[in-house]
This record gives C-alpha cells, structure tokens and sequence, in this order.
C-alpha cells in the first residue's frame, strides 16, 4: 500500500482562506478588524524567521498586526507591562510572546499574564484547564491544525486506537485532550514506554511530536494507519542539510494509509491555526458568530 498524502500546506491555505473571507464579513458587517499582537524578545534567529511569517500572514487575511519587539536584556517588570497594556487595548484580541524566553524571564508568570481570553497560543493555565475538562478554550495551534486535518480525512474519530508519541505541554498533551474530546482512545506514550512499536503498532492514528528524526519506522505502523508526524528535525545527509520528521517517511509510506510529510505537513498549519484562534477570539470578545470548522 502506498499512503495518501495528506497535504498541509494546501489545508493551510483553505484554512487562511477562510479566515480571511470570515475577516472580510465582520469588517463589513460589524466594522471590527481583528488584531494580533506578537511580542518577540531577543534575537533568536529562528524566532525572528517564525515572527515575520505571522505578521505577514496576518495582515494577508486582513488582520491587524502589532510586533513588538524588546531586547534581549528586557527586565520582567517592562515585559509584564507589555502584556498588561495589551490585555486592555480593546484593538488587541490575540497576544502571542514567541517562545523560547531568554533564561532571566519566567516564562510560566509571563504566558499567565496573558488575558486568557487573548491567549492564542492557548498555553494559559486556564486554557489548559478548560480544554482538559472538555470545555469552550483557546487552543494549541499545531495540535488544533492535526486534529482539523484528521477531521478533514476521517470526517468521524469516534471509536479510533489513538497514540500520541510525546508529553510536551505545546504539542503532545493538547493532542491528547483532542483526540479524546473527539471520542478516541488515546494512549499518550514518550522516552519511558516500554516496547513503544507495539503501543504504536495498536493504533490507528498515530501523532509523532518528540523530535527525535526518523525514529517511528513502517514496521511500527499498522498497516492502513493515518501518521501525523509534528517533528521537524534538522539533519545532515550528503553533505546537505535537510529536514526530516519524526517518522522515517518512505518506511512508513509504504504502509500507512494516510501520512503528512515534512515539510509541507503539519508546518504550515500551524499559522494558519493562529490566524483562525485569533479570529475565534476576536468574534467572542464582540459576541458575533464564530467561524465554522475552524475550532475544536
Ligand atoms: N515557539 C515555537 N513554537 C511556538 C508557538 O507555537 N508559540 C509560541 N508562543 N512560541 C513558539
């Protein structure tokens, strides 16, 4: 069997679509431009690539975008300021601080600054709590983004053997939280689970979030699974460097039934979900419809 790929970087683009389309009625209709606030501190090469790729979507979907940028030394008192100010401006309706912080900075106190109802990332003790007990919360956007592709593939997950390989707060617990809100049984396994390709062999939908590159092979896949591989691992291979998830892709082609790639699977949603999470937060702080299918 050779899968089918599920293809994120097109599913990004419907999803930006219809958020912008979404953008365009309120505007419109309600003369209120959603706005996101991204604050970025230091010069993390890397953040500094991931920051300018959402301002730029976001004023692509019509959005307003706020940047802040603070430097590397910025005291924690200045940053909570920030935050305190963006959590009043009636303007801002998503606030992001780009993680990692420099080491100074709690990052814990910072994020539960955040106007929970602000908190795109949905990284908020309360959010992590409402999502937990099943309830209405901001969402994670990478894990928001697989769930929304695996609805989009199975249409229902009812009934279907989940594994989630990974514990982390941003990716594997989230998904977890998902996947049983959508009615799976969800093991979450990680570096301790013992004879971790035969828990992964049980299941039907597999979400691979360690960083570890190449580590899931097909002889860990079920035949006819779905594989939703969130690892981008940077290598060297032939004297190049290349990006490789956490599934070794060909292996586990061959015997997956559905599987996204890297890139250009599980990347691309991951804006895109913010775009949507700050349009979800903009239409509840006014009272207006939410948009359809771009939620958990
Ligand atoms: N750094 C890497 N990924 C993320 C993310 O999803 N949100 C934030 N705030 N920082 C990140």
């Amino acid at each position: 069997m050779t899968a089918k790929l599920i293809d994120g970087k097109a599913f990004a683009a419907t999803v930006r679509a219809k958020v912008a389309a979404h953008v365009a009625q309120i505007k419109e209709e309600n003369g209120i431009t959603p706005g996101l606030a991204v604050v970025l501190v230091g010069e993390d090469p890397a953040s500094q690539v991931y920051v300018r790729s959402k301002g730029k979507q976001t004023v692509e979907v019509g959005m307003n975008s706020y940047e802040y940028k603070l430097a590397a030394d910025t005291s924690e008192a200045d940053l909570l300021a920030l935050i305190d100010r963006l959590n009043k401006d009636p303007e801002v309706h998503g606030i992001l601080v780009q993680l990692p912080l420099p080491k100074h900075l709690d990052s814990d106190l910072v994020i539960n600054s955040i106007n929970p109802a602000k908190d795109v990332d949905g990284f908020h003790i309360s959010n992590v709590g409402l999502l937990g007990t099943g309830q209405k919360s901001m969402v994670p956007c990478t894990p928001l983004g697989c769930l929304m592709m695996l609805r989009d593939y199975h249409g229902s997950l009812s009934g279907m053997n989940a594994v989630v390989i990974g514990r982390s707060n941003i990716v594997g617990k989230p998904m977890a939280n998902l996947l049983l809100g959508d009615s799976c049984t969800v093991t979450i396994a990680h570096s301790r689970t013992k004879d971790l390709p035969s828990v992964v062999r049980q299941a039907d939908i597999v979400v691979t979030a360690v960083g570890r590159p190449e580590m899931a092979t097909g002889d860990w896949i079920k035949p006819g699974a779905t594989v939703i591989d969130v690892g981008i691992n940077r290598i060297e291979r032939d004297g190049k460097t290349v990006l490789v998830g956490d599934c070794e892709f060909d292996s586990c082609e061959a015997v997956a039934g559905a599987i996204t790639p890297v890139p250009g699977g599980v990347g691309p949603m991951t804006i895109a979900c913010l775009l949507a999470n700050t349009l979800t937060a903009c239409c509840r702080a006014h009272g207006l419809r939410e948009p359809e299918g771009l939620t958990a």
